[in-house]
């Protein structure tokens, strides 16, 4: 076990690291690098601990959806339906991802503050657990189709409680100036229950909110659910949905909490069930929605160290083959990494001295001063030719990847007691119609 690590991780004296019974050295001499690599235990250890929690404190309904906005392409899709998860699409690529993966509709709900008129067809024709309605404005919009198509659809509505959390101001969803969602304060969202309550096409079956991303407290979550509670009774709506979102953090660098997810479970659970009490409701399916927490720890990031250099400060920076094109959260959020150095082929047996830490800034090669993976890291001495491994790579790192400097995006793999799959290929630069 190697901290941050995935759960089947092993480190051996010579430096060298196995991951789902296979050796990252040789997955990176077969892959190449950038490469991501997923560990099946992992994913499916995190979908447990959340369903035994829930299932201890929550006596009603329930289901983990999985946000894939998190991480998404087909053949990860399939692994995540045969695990039995819900999934929260936010386009029509991947509700189709979703719909080819075998996902039931009745598992699937779409989000989204700007739904394309294709993306709200597609939604209803499918019959979606729920089209989660961001506006009044969508609401009527949405109205119309359904009319139009003869097809009645169940909605959600995403309420705006106005609650700050304390994470980066961009992943703060739910403040007083969010773009997503009906804002309580001003009657938007008590207007929207009142005409989705009153329409002939649109069936209201829940409500829903989501504070942002990277939150470990619990109050703010416990608030909202009061509030979205209130807000329903106050219109006469009993809810058959309630989904509190996602936004469960993982733990990257020391400085993180390790806040366990069992505690958001319950305060959510338990909140929930006063509210019940008080408004005499039975108690509604829980909908959780997390994607970071789910596979974030499940993935790593595998690179070559090219140029080791000292700039003029005397900084020493260790430059690797991918950088922000796979990963720009540390320019997007200025996000934190931990990363192990595995000994390259061009080392004396035993891989040298692994023992004696230097303190270097992992760069990318993207022409960006911004392009750095890790501003400060304690790691033995780099060489070309060493692979440099980043744990807690597994969300939003390839659903956010670019092509910035016309760079191929990474290969994925997935490895499950020995086994490797490939989830994604490696973009070829040099194929035929690269770029055209
Ligand atoms: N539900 C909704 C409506 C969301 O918008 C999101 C994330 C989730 C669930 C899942 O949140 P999670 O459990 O993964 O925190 N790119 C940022 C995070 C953006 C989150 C976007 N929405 C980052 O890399 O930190």
């Amino acid at each position: 076990m190697i901290e941050y690590f995935p759960i089947t991780a092993a480190i051996a004296p010579d430096g060298k690291i196995t991951l789902g019974g296979q050796n990252l050295d040789d997955l990176a001499r077969s892959w190449g690098t950038p490469l991501y690599v997923y560990d099946a235990a992992t994913l499916r250890r995190q979908v447990e601990i959340l369903r035994r929690s829930l299932q201890a404190a929550y006596p009603g309904p329930s289901q983990v959806t999985y946000a894939g906005k998190a991480y998404f392409s087909l053949r990860m899709a399939r692994h995540l339906a045969a695990l039995g998860l819900g999934v929260d699409v936010v386009s029509l690529g991947e509700l189709n991802i979703a719909r080819q993966a075998g996902f039931a509709p009745q598992r699937v709900h779409l989000h989204g503050n700007n739904k394309s008129p294709q993306e709200l067809e597609n939604a209803l024709k499918w019959g979606v657990q729920a089209i989660v309605v961001d506006s009044l404005d969508e609401l009527a919009l949405l109205e119309e189709i359904a009319k139009a198509s003869g097809q009645t659809g169940r909605i959600w509505l995403r309420i705006t409680p106005g609650l700050s959390v304390q994470t980066h101001p961009y992943r703060q969803t739910a403040h007083p100036a969010s773009k997503f969602g009906l804002p309580i304060e001003d009657g938007q969202a008590a207007e929207a229950i009142h005409r989705a309550m009153g329409s002939r096409w649109l069936h209201l079956t829940g409500l829903h909110t989501h504070l942002g991303s990277q939150i470990f407290e619990l109050e703010p979550y416990t608030r909202a659910v009061e509030m979205l509670c209130e807000l329903a009774r106050g219109e006469h709506f009993t809810p058959e949905d309630l989904s509190p979102g996602g936004g469960w953090g993982v733990r990257y660098v020391p400085e993180d909490s390790d806040e366990p997810v069992e505690g958001w479970v319950s305060a959510v659970s338990q909140t929930i069930q006063e509210q019940c009490r008080l408004a005499g409701w039975p108690l509604p399916k829980l909908i959780l929605e997390p994607g970071r927490w789910l596979v974030a720890e499940a993935g790593v990031a595998v690179y070559t160290v090219g140029v080791v250099k000292t700039a003029m400060d005397g900084t020493c920076m260790v430059a690797v083959d991918g950088g922000m094109a796979d990963n720009p959260r540390p320019a997007l959020y200025q996000a934190g990494y931990t990363a192990r150095l595995i000994p390259g082929p061009q080392r004396p047996p035993g891989g040298g001295d692994l023992a004696t830490l230097h303190k270097v800034t992992v760069v990318g090669k993207f022409c960006e001063t911004g392009d750095q993976l890790i501003p400060e890291v304690m790691l033995p001495s780099a060489q070309r030719g060493d692979l440099l491994v980043i744990p807690v790579s597994g969300a939003y790192h390839l659903s956010m990847a670019s092509n910035y400097n016309l760079a191929p995006r990474p290969a994925v793999l997935w490895v499950d007691n020995g086994q490797v799959e490939v989830l994604q290929e490696r973009e070829d630069p040099s194929a035929a119609g690269w770029w055209v």
